[in-house]
């Protein structure tokens, strides 16, 4: 798996949605399971610029070629949330995208500051920190995309299927710099390979957990790989991070799955009932309208404001 920054630049672009039959997004049906993990996908394809925002405050942004890959990589997610939104939006499901985004970062409270804080100074403190979040970079997009495959054999809607494998192609790609660039930072790096085991066996947690919780990232595990072949799916997933230098036989997210068995095993009810009672609307935060989150003004204020030449 090989990968080039100039080519990667020179090629990166909006997702290409050219010739999707919108229009048979109804024809087919999705089930509850298959709208709870595309909302949980799409908020967490829009929750990348808050996500950024943590490797910028690292000291491996310094490395011009990272800061590269991040701008076309963060315009390209942009697309992916924007057209998941649309899906569903065109499925017949209404919301705000906007609203919906300011949403879910205002949910996330002082816990985002508190991670945001402790990734700046964890990196400044070690070096080899680097090596850590660019393997949750690979495990994070490997782990995407495995779930948009694992959703297409799910839901079997032939728009949702043609949309999902162009999001694919651009996940690959990313995965492919995120585990190259480990890789790099890794090889005959025994330090590094030591921290990374470390801190992913103690830390390590599934793409979006921390933006939702256990129970949702439980019903998203369980929905798209309790079965024979998801949990093949998983193993290999593990496989292929495991081929990172220093990583061989690591349990990411087979272990993810087991895990959310056992917590389902001792309440039946557990991540089945958020499906069940279609769990997937984001409720505004307590006393915080979404003009005062964004510190946007509404039309009619702002239109006050020229009027008072304010
Ligand atoms: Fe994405
Ligand atoms: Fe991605």
């Amino acid at each position: 798996m090989s990968f080039s920054i100039e080519r990667y630049k020179e090629e990166s672009k909006k997702l290409d949605t050219t010739g999707i039959d919108w229009q048979a997004v109804t024809a087919s049906p999705l089930s509850k399971g298959d709208l709870f993990c595309l909302h949980y996908m799409m908020d967490i394809e829009n929750h990348v610029p808050l996500y950024l925002s943590h490797l910028l405050v690292t000291r491996a942004c310094m490395d011009p070629i990272l800061t590269a890959f991040l701008a076309c990589w963060n315009y390209e997610e942009l697309w992916h949330g924007e057209n998941l939104g649309k899906l569903l939006n065109l499925y017949g499901i209404e919301f705000d995208a906007q609203d919906r985004i300011a949403n879910v970062r205002a949910n996330l409270g002082f816990q985002n500051s508190v991670s945001l804080l402790s990734t700046m100074v964890g990196s400044w403190l070690l070096k080899d920190f680097s090596a850590v979040y660019l393997t949750i970079g690979a495990i994070n997009e490997l782990s995407t995309l495995t779930g948009y495959a694992a959703l297409i054999r799910k839901s079997g809607h032939p728009v949702l299927k043609d949309l999902l494998n162009r999001i694919i192609k651009d996940e690959r790609r990313h995965y492919a710099f995120y585990f190259n660039s480990a890789k790099e930072w890794l090889a005959g790096n025994e330090k590094a390979q030591r921290v990374d085991r470390w801190m992913l066996d103690r830390f390590w947690v599934p793409v979006g957990q921390g933006v939702k919780t256990q129970e949702q990232v439980d019903a998203l595990a369980l929905y798209l790989f309790d079965d024979e072949q998801g949990e093949e799916d998983l193993l290999t997933l593990d496989e292929k991070i495991g081929k990172l230098p220093g990583l061989a036989g690591i349990e990411l997210m087979s272990k993810a799955l087991y895990t959310a068995r056992e917590r389902r095993r001792q309440n039946p009810d557990w991540a089945w009932r958020l499906i069940d009672n279609e769990e997937w609307a984001v409720a505004p935060p307590k006393k915080s309208p979404i003009g005062e989150l964004t510190t946007r003004r509404t039309p009619v204020e702002a239109e006050m404001g020229v009027l008072e030449g304010t």
